[in-house]
């Protein structure tokens, strides 16, 4: 029976899964330790409003069971040797230089999580991979635990399980994906670990929907799946801009070929390219493992799911210069949307970073519209974290008054404040030509009939456009 659950990192995976799991299991005592004090801070915050991480019914989930069996702490060493249990949900970003530079995970992280349950764990440990991980990270992680205990072995009698059970939630959506999971995928070689993992899973998920795999197929199915999610994506928007020629409509295309059952409605939108921690994270590790092991056929099959995604944006920052005569020094460009999608506040890989940066190397003036990311962010994604200088980029949390005198609005967030815009009073107080991009298409075009908005949709072949 697991009593004690401890999670090393408290971010957009460890908050929201464990916050959830004490919610649903009262008996066990759930402690999330994370070496950043202020993102432990702002999970204690008692305004729920600031948690750091925004997410539908979180909140609600936090306020019931935090204080009670649940604990933000940073008491990394102590909550380590009291668990039964460790989910590791720590960071693991693309490496920025040496070997596998550009895509391979920075492990980094993970090892020192590693190293420290080695050292501090009690008793027997099951170790459980939470953060989606290159293949064969278990076994790294494997070797660090049994070389520490071998060690001491005979001191301590410390022993350990190896698990991976990947987290398929996604932002936005986390609360609802913990609640109604298509499947639970349970990865080991300790049957008797898995099924203690999946006692805990029992208390809310179906039998049948909680599957066991070996470890490494679990940490290859998790990359898979955003593999092949990825890849839906960057079909749809390399057809959007064949839309755009011979008069398509991309919204039109969805419909027909997502009600083939084989196909399926889901993942089939086309946008700005897709964004968020994981996919090009997860498919430039796939196309690594590919290269490092002469699968340079695989390899570059993937990579161009990501060079796509790269494409997509340029093509959109190529459409709105094009547009505004091939010149957009000195005007303003609203941008709707700061987040990589809506419903949530995470700005990581967001295609607006990019398109931006593009239009700010243009000289343009950019005001920066988002319900939910805050201003700090906002800089920090555009000049870093060292760099001060806001010049030509400004935030307005008021849509129309961030439209005053524009030349152009850029919708990249499918936020649903922005499916409700008085379309005739943003385009009077515009500077004219006018012009609104909606790269989400979201926006229904018979609205921007009546107003004096030039108007290009994303993959729609019909709309007002030079290409
Ligand atoms: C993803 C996976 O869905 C999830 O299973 C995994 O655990 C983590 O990575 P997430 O990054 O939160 O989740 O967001 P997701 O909803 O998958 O969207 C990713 C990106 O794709 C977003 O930028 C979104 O705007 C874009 N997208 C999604 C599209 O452009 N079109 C779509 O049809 C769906
Ligand atoms: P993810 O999206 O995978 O959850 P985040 O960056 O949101 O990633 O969160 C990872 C968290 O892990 C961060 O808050 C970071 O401070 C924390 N972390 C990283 N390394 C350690 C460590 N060795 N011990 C405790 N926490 C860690």
């Amino acid at each position: 029976m697991i009593r004690k659950i401890c999670c090393i990192g408290a971010g957009y995976v460890g908050g929201p899964t464990m916050s959830f799991m004490a919610y649903k299991v009262p008996s066990i005592e759930v402690n999330v330790v994370d070496i950043n004090q202020k993102r432990i801070e702002a999970w204690n915050s008692d305004d729920l409003d600031k948690l750091p991480i925004f997410e539908p019914g979180l909140k609600e989930v936090i306020k019931k069971v935090r204080g009670k069996n649940l604990n933000f702490n940073n008491e990394v060493d102590k909550a380590i040797s009291e668990a039964d249990m460790i989910f590791i949900s720590v960071n693991t970003p693309i490496k920025k230089s040496g070997l596998g530079a550009g895509y391979a995970s920075d492990l980094r992280y993970v090892e020192a999580s590693a190293r420290r349950i080695a050292k501090n764990a009690t008793g027997h440990t099951i170790v459980v991979e939470k953060s989606t991980l290159p293949v064969k990270t278990a076994e790294t992680i494997k070797k660090i635990l049994f070389s520490d205990d071998q060690q001491s072995s005979h001191k301590t009698k410390k022993s350990f399980s190896v698990l991976s059970n990947p987290e398929f939630l996604s932002e936005g959506n986390a609360i609802s994906d913990l609640a109604f999971p298509d499947r639970v995928l349970i990865g080991g070689e300790d049957l008797d670990a898995m099924n203690k993992l999946k006692e805990i899973y029992l208390n809310w998920v179906d039998n049948d929907k909680i599957i066991f795999s070996n470890l490494w197929s679990s940490e290859l199915s998790k990359l898979t799946a955003n593999a092949f999610l990825a890849q839906r994506i960057s079909s749809m928007n390399s057809i959007s801009a064949i839309c755009e020629i011979t008069g398509g409509n991309i919204s039109e295309v969805e419909k027909a070929i997502g009600l083939d059952s084989r196909i399926g409605e889901k993942f089939l939108k086309a946008g700005p390219g897709f964004g968020g921690s994981c996919f090009k994270k997860d498919i430039l590790n796939l196309v690594y493992l590919c290269r490092s092991n002469n699968l340079d056929q695989v390899a570059d099959y993937w990579q161009k799911v990501v060079e796509i995604n790269e494409w997509q944006k340029e093509r959109i920052y190529k459409k709105v210069v094009c547009n505004l005569f091939g010149n957009v020094a000195g005007k303003k460009i609203v941008i709707l949307g700061f987040a990589f999608k809506a419903n949530t506040n995470d700005t990581r890989e967001s295609p607006s970073i990019q398109i931006i940066k593009d239009l700010l190397q243009e000289n343009a003036e950019i005001i920066i519209n988002d319900p939910k990311v805050s201003d700090k962010q906002v800089f920090v994604d555009l000049l870093g974290d060292e760099n001060p200088s806001q010049e030509k980029i400004y935030i307005e949390k008021d849509v129309y008054k961030a439209s005053i005198g524009a030349d152009a609005i850029i919708l990249l967030t499918e936020w649903d404040e922005y499916k409700f815009l008085d379309w005739n009073k943003i385009s009077s107080i515009m500077n004219q030509p006018a012009w609104l991009f909606d790269t989400r298409c979201i926006i229904n075009k018979k609205e921007i009939n009546n107003t004096s908005l030039n108007f290009w949709q994303l993959g729609d072949g019909f709309t007002n456009q030079i290409n």
